[in-house]
């Protein structure tokens, strides 16, 4: 692909303040493993959330041309090198597509609607957010600046591309969605998927929300050198072309098939690289072996997947949302850390505030 589609060159300098959303994903096809520059080993495909958001402020003002990046960084108000560095490599990774950023000073201002400490991984939402900012202050046209607020948010944190858009996305090339592309996510339009979909719901149970022991960045270098990578690989990609063909037939069950297989796939491939390692937590077997007990008593399609940690999202459509709810109030907080829930849906993406 032709990357220089994505630079921006300004004869003038920028002065403005934007500010923008942006939610959390949860992904169903997962991405585990990369390459070069950010780019994804297999295709992955996630539900947009609308309740775990980011907002940030930018403020863009001219300084005399530099080669640095300058910027300020808060975060819920306080200035955290922990997030400095994070957003210094993001900044150095987008220059060459937005070459005007070294003569500017940003302030950045950003803050979750979900609690910090909760185990949310924040990165896919904060640097959707931050990039839809940067676009926005480019003043792009509208379907191209989509394009380009997923490209500069997979430089920040890859699942942070599918973030752009909603409410199922899909990030990296494969032949079963004709415009995807490892470079940016797409949505998947809805005339291809049964419109149960756009009700599911995403309550996430929050077990442990203690810092992770290895972060996603780590995890995915572990996939390099992975005794069963290749076959990973391979089944990501037939995972998300039998996941295509189930969404566009709305067969429940297949989905609920496919989506748990994944979920346990990453676990195993964190628990069976070098050096191991085990997320889960026991009250995150609890809650599956309730979740199987739970569908076969009902046959109520809910369904759990995992993120990179011992948080459980449970997936079900909004028509059976009192049942299942009424079961995670009575059985299911009881696994959580100081009973803590959160309630998500599926939603549209990054927008304007
Ligand atoms: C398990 O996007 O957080 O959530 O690109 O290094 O920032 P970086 O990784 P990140 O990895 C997400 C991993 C995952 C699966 C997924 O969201 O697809």
């Amino acid at each position: 692909m032709n990357l220089s589609i994505f630079k921006t060159n300004f004869l003038n300098s920028i002065q403005t303040q934007v500010t923008w959303q942006a939610p959390s994903n949860i992904a169903l096809i997962k991405y585990w493993g990369k390459h070069g520059e950010q780019l994804p080993k297999n295709p992955s495909l996630s539900f947009t959330l609308s309740n775990c958001i980011s907002t940030t402020a930018l403020d863009i003002i001219p300084i005399s041309k530099g080669t640095d990046i300058s910027f300020d960084f808060y975060f819920e108000g306080q200035s955290n090198p922990k997030f400095h560095s994070k957003i210094e490599v993001f900044f150095k990774r987008i220059l060459p597509y937005c070459p005007w950023i070294a003569n500017h000073h940003i302030t950045i201002n950003s803050q979750n609607s979900f609690p910090h400490s909760s185990g949310i991984a924040s990165s896919a939402s904060a640097m959707a957010a931050l990039a839809s900012c940067i676009v926005a202050a480019e003043e792009l046209s509208d379907d191209y600046a989509d394009q380009k607020a997923s490209f500069l948010a997979r430089l920040g944190s890859g699942s942070a591309a599918r973030s752009i858009n909603g409410p199922v996305t899909v990030w990296g090339a494969t032949e079963s969605v004709k415009e995807s592309s490892d470079f940016f996510a797409v949505p998947l339009s809805e005339s291809y998927y049964d419109p149960i979909f756009n009700t599911y719901c995403d309550t996430i149970l929050l077990i442990d929300q203690g810092q992770k022991k290895i972060s996603s960045t780590q995890g995915h270098q572990l996939m390099e050198n992975h005794p069963f990578g290749v076959a990973r690989f391979k089944q990501a990609f037939q995972n998300m072309e039998k996941l295509i063909k189930i969404l566009e037939e709305g067969d429940l069950d297949a989905f609920i098939s496919i989506i748990e297989t994944e979920a346990l796939t990453l676990h195993a491939l964190m628990m069976t690289g070098s050096p191991n390692y085990i997320l889960m937590h026991p009250n995150t077997m609890e809650v599956i072996q309730s979740v199987w007990n739970f569908r076969q008593e009902t046959k109520l399609p809910v369904c759990f997947t995992l993120d990179a940690g011992a948080n459980v999202h449970l997936l079900y459509p909004q028509k059976d949302a009192a049942q299942i709810e009424d079961w995670i109030d009575h059985k299911l907080k009881a696994f959580c850390q100081e009973g803590k829930i959160i309630k998500d849906k599926v939603g549209r993406g990054a927008k304007k505030v």
